[in-house]
């Protein structure tokens, strides 16, 4: 190799989990947060961590393996990683909604804001595709988004704010917001954050303003017996939901949102649900192509939503006794083809705070 050639350099550069990186390993994108760190590669998928968000691992009393938890006490919360294949599965979940809502005048979002909303948030925006999409719709708007690390994207409405931020902390934006969006947002908070979480909403969000929650669950179900009761994927979800347990982040959003939304203040519950096929084996011509986006956001996010909870809280299981990651379980489903009549379940809830503003009508 000729050694006057530069080698240029990546500015995207992940370390090795479990490396204590020096301050100056930083990205270049840390500097609009100074602790927001950079990411870590970890069994081939990126994550973005914050320094101080640190668990505890919560040891299982009765271990099998007769062995000792690893002596590590402590660990970043990693949740779903920030990399190119997570973000294509945001995009597939964000376009699977929309096809599902298709029939309504805005497929974004069910609130009733009129057509003149002022401001609008999304917490934990992803890839900021829902943000974007909203701001187009309402060029009027100031739509934010904000995440713990930035979208991969080069061009975003003059009216779309997407912003880098640890949603936890105290709200700094001064103008009181018509919705607060909330979307897959289950397993991020413990019990105490969440609460938090809801209260900060209800205290930024203007009387008559609304906050919106959409959540799926990762149980995969099926209404007749195609799926075979020992199919890995029927165990993933309850695994999953056993580790996130442990992990004190626990799952089941879906179903607890209702009384959050209630607990925090909201009036005017309304809460929809969707039974969305896995696969184009509906008859429906809707159902048939919700289906092949949904295939595409399973089989493409499974492995991320699950492979950090499951290598750390998910017990040493052998693959056959459900233990495996959702790659096993993508492998199980691509081997069934689409003979098996797969569905995946979401809600969405929404919830007013008094004032003036518009009622919903279901
Ligand atoms: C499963 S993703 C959902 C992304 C997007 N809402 C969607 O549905 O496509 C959860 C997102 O919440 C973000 N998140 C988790 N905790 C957060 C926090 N404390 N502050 C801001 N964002 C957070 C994660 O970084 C991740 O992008």
């Amino acid at each position: 190799m000729q050694n006057d050639i530069v080698i240029a350099a990546d500015s995207h550069v992940y370390l090795p989990a479990d490396i204590s990186a020096p301050s100056d390993w930083r990205s270049e994108t840390t500097s609009l947060e100074s602790d927001i760190r950079q990411g870590v590669l970890e069994n081939g998928r990126i994550y973005q961590t914050l320094r101080e968000n640190k668990i505890q691992y919560a040891f299982v009393t009765h271990n099998p393996y007769g062995c000792n938890p690893p002596p590590r006490v402590q660990t970043d919360f990693r949740s779903v990683p920030s990399d190119d294949q997570m973000f294509e599965t945001y995009e597939n979940s964000h376009l699977l909604m929309i096809i599902c809502d298709s029939d309504l005048e805005n497929p974004l979002y069910h609130a009733p804001t009129g057509k003149l909303p002022k401001h609008i948030l999304d917490i934990g925006t992803g890839k900021g595709s829902w943000a974007i999409d909203v701001a187009d719709m309402f060029p009027s708007a100031t739509v934010r988004g904000v995440d713990l690390f930035p979208p991969p994207l080069s061009w975003i409405p003059p009216n779309c704010i997407l912003e880098v931020d640890d949603i936890l902390r105290s709200w700094t934006w001064k103008d009181p917001f018509d919705l607060v969006h909330i979307k897959n947002l289950d397993g991020s908070f413990n019990a105490q954050e969440q609460e938090s979480l809801y209260k900060q909403c209800y205290d930024n969000i203007k009387p008559g303003g609304w906050i919106e929650q959409l959540e799926v669950s990762y149980f995969i179900e099926c209404d007749d017996d195609s799926l075979p009761g020992h199919s890995v994927l029927r165990s993933w979800g309850p695994r999953l939901a056993q580790a996130a347990q442990k992990a004190g982040r626990p799952l089941g959003a879906m179903h607890t949102m209702r009384d959050s939304i209630a607990n925090a203040g909201f009036t005017d519950i309304h809460v929809k649900d969707y039974k969305l096929p896995i696969g184009p084996w509906p008859r429906d011509k809707q159902l048939k192509e919700v289906g092949e986006v949904n295939h595409q956001h399973w089989m493409g996010g499974m492995e991320g939503y699950g492979m950090w909870l499951l290598t750390h809280f998910g017990g040493p299981l052998a693959l056959g006794e459900g233990g495996g990651s959702g790659l096993y379980c993508t492998n199980e489903a691509g081997a069934y083809g689409y003979e098996i009549s797969y569905l995946s379940t979401q809600s969405t809830g929404l919830g007013e705070k008094a004032g003036t503003g518009t009622k919903h009508r279901t």
